[in-house]
């Protein structure tokens, strides 16, 4: 398929340094070519595991009690015993930084399986020697095209649904729903996918959450069917202390079709700017309203660094 851009949310510059990171694994610090894990391991069986993605911003993992908070909750819900407390993850993530040399512009990926299996099968008893925890760093910046281009949104069939089917909350390791979601986005020409709940009501994009701007008001969804998001969660939060009038509500793809803004929100590209939804375009570039949040977000994570 040939796109006249080529990116997706999580588009990082090239950095060479990555090439010889040093990735986490139970308790050793080894060389990415030599970090392995079991084809038993329930995470690569299954996707019977939580993850965390973390940016290093200044030496501070930012929002890193927000993002602990979620992935503890996340492994209580499953009965997935981390095997730490907050300050062990802490710890195992200062030993990993330190031992690639790593101060800012890093992303991080915590991921914490049920561990290995005795035997080929879906029992979670089966899991008997414990968790596998895995810390990913990378070098990372998100790409400036992600800025003046934008992302272009398709909506798609597949849903993030119903919490009795798999809670929209939980970062799993299977991320399926979700992939599928954005080989359909991909299949109808688009960057990333635009995901509705289950009555149709604008949701949440594949990776990321989702905002709208109409008439000086920031608009989300409900947040009952999409990721509890950190940076969600943040921008709501710097709308409510800056009088920007904000709502989480159900709203149709008229509005989001007629919205003088759009962006996504995620710990990676903290706001993206949304280029088109459906081929239709979104605002003109000058986009005064992400702008204003950016800045607004830029400040409190300047704030969180010098805590
Ligand atoms: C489906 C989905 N939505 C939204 C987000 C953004 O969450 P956060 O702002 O905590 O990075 C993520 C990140 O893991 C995600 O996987």
């Amino acid at each position: 398929m040939t796109r006249d851009t080529s990116h997706s949310t999580h588009t990082a510059t090239d950095d060479d340094r990555n090439r010889n990171i040093k990735i986490y694994v139970n308790g050793d610090i080894v060389h990415r070519d030599e970090a392995k894990v079991s084809v038993y391991d329930s995470g690569f069986m299954l996707g019977d595991g939580m993850w965390e993605g973390m940016r290093l911003y200044d030496g501070t993992w930012a929002f890193f009690d927000e993002h602990m908070d979620r992935f503890f909750n996340s492994c209580k819900s499953v009965s997935l015993d981390v095997g730490m407390d907050k300050a062990g993850i802490a710890e195992a993530m200062r030993k990993t930084a330190e031992a690639n040399g790593m101060t800012t512009d890093v992303h991080c990926r915590l991921m914490l399986t049920r561990g290995v299996k005795t035997k080929p099968f879906q029992h979670p008893g089966l899991s008997q020697s414990g968790p596998t925890l895995v810390i990913i760093m990378e070098h990372s910046k998100p790409v400036e095209a992600l800025q003046s281009k934008g992302i272009r949104l398709a909506t798609v069939p597949q849903v993030r649904g119903l919490p009795m089917a798999q809670d929209a909350k939980y970062n799993s390791h299977s991320k399926l729903n979700c992939v599928i979601a954005c080989l359909q986005a991909e299949q109808a020409g688009a960057d990333e996918a635009l995901m509705l709940d289950p009555y149709g009501f604008v949701n949440t994009t594949n990776a990321c959450n989702f905002f709208i701007v109409r008439r000086g008001e920031v608009w989300t969804s409900t947040g009952d069917y999409c990721m509890n998001g950190v940076t969600r969660q943040k921008v709501i939060d710097l709308c409510r202390t800056n009088d920007i009038p904000v709502f989480e509500k159900n709203y149709s793809l008229y509005e989001a079709y007629g919205a003088n803004e759009a962006f996504l929100t995620g710990t990676f590209g903290a706001q993206t700017p949304v280029a088109a939804i459906d081929g239709k375009p979104i605002g003109s570039d000058e986009r005064p309203m992400t702008k204003r949040i950016q800045t607004l977000y830029k400040a409190l994570i300047k704030e969180e660094v010098s805590r």
